[in-house]
């Protein structure tokens, strides 16, 4: 038996009337990169917040490494290794951008404000933020730019940013939004890379649109549409599969529900 680092069973979500997911079930396998893909307005975004706690599912259960968290908020989802990032940037804009790491790394402690003010007042425990802020900007390739404003640094190195405080935190579960998206193709290729070589040994569960990052990265993908998972295999087979071609194409298919699993 697979480990599942996250199990979605008959997720809903209506905003009003509208009913944006309809039944949504999906196994992330623990340690595995999952990719999400689907037309836009298909409801991923709103996925994403739902199992990150920002919002609460209208039917389904979500759990965590085995656990019920369906009713946990996002601040609870943290502490227990569940980290998003967003579809745009979420740093801190007039703190460095080693200080953001190290708010990153203080909040994750948790404990609340005693504990902040002991790990503050205890120089040992600030030098070993220093250290692992350092050993991440160093693997995030923002060295040189550690000490500028996070709002002066390009788009893409704020993505990398982003994904810094993501692991900065400590998480095992990442949750990606689009993180190549507005990035040129240079760009999304080292944000890949970036990703691959700095989420190893993690559960990643990425929404991206772009099909060579997706196809590069993913060990499996899953297609939304319609508001339900239509389909999950690896890369190959969902590049091959009928309905996933139908729900981006709308080429007639026969197929619709297939899987490889
Ligand atoms: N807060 C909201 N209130 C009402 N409708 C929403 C809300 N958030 C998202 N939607 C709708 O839900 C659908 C799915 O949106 P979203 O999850 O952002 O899709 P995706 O990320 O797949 O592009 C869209 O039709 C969007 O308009
Ligand atoms: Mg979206």
């Amino acid at each position: 038996m697979t480990a599942l680092a996250l199990e979605l069973c008959g997720i809903e979500k209506r905003f009003g009337a509208t009913r944006v997911l309809r039944g949504v079930d999906l196994d992330v396998h623990a340690g595995e990169r999952h990719a999400l893909i689907g037309p836009n307005g298909a409801g991923k975004s709103t996925l994403f917040s739902l199992i990150a706690g920002e919002r609460r599912a209208s039917a389904g259960r979500i759990a965590l490494r085995g656990a019920d968290v369906t009713r946990l908020t996002s601040a609870a989802l943290a502490r227990r290794g569940l980290a998003r990032s967003f579809q745009s940037t979420s740093v801190f804009a007039k703190l460095s951008v080693r200080d953001n790491l190290r708010c990153a790394m203080l909040a994750s402690l948790g404990g609340g404000a005693g504990l902040t003010a002991r790990w503050f007042g205890s120089s040992r425990a600030a030098k070993q933020i220093d250290a692992r802020a350092t050993g991440l900007l160093d693997a995030l390739d923002l060295s040189h730019v550690a000490n500028h404003a996070a709002a002066a640094l390009s788009y893409a190195q704020q993505r990398a940013l982003d994904l810094g405080l993501a692991l900065a935190g400590g998480a095992h579960t990442l949750l990606l939004d689009e993180p190549t998206a507005g990035m040129n193709r240079a760009e999304a290729a080292r944000a890949i890379d970036l990703i691959r070589t700095m989420t190893a040994g993690k559960t990643v569960l990425l929404i991206e649109h772009d099909m060579d990052a997706v196809f590069g990265l993913a060990d499996r993908v899953s297609v939304l549409a319609q508001g339900r998972v239509i389909a999950t295999g690896t890369p190959a087979a969902i590049r091959a599969n009928a309905a996933v071609r139908e729900a981006y194409f709308g080429t007639p298919t026969g197929a619709a529900g297939a899987s490889d699993e």
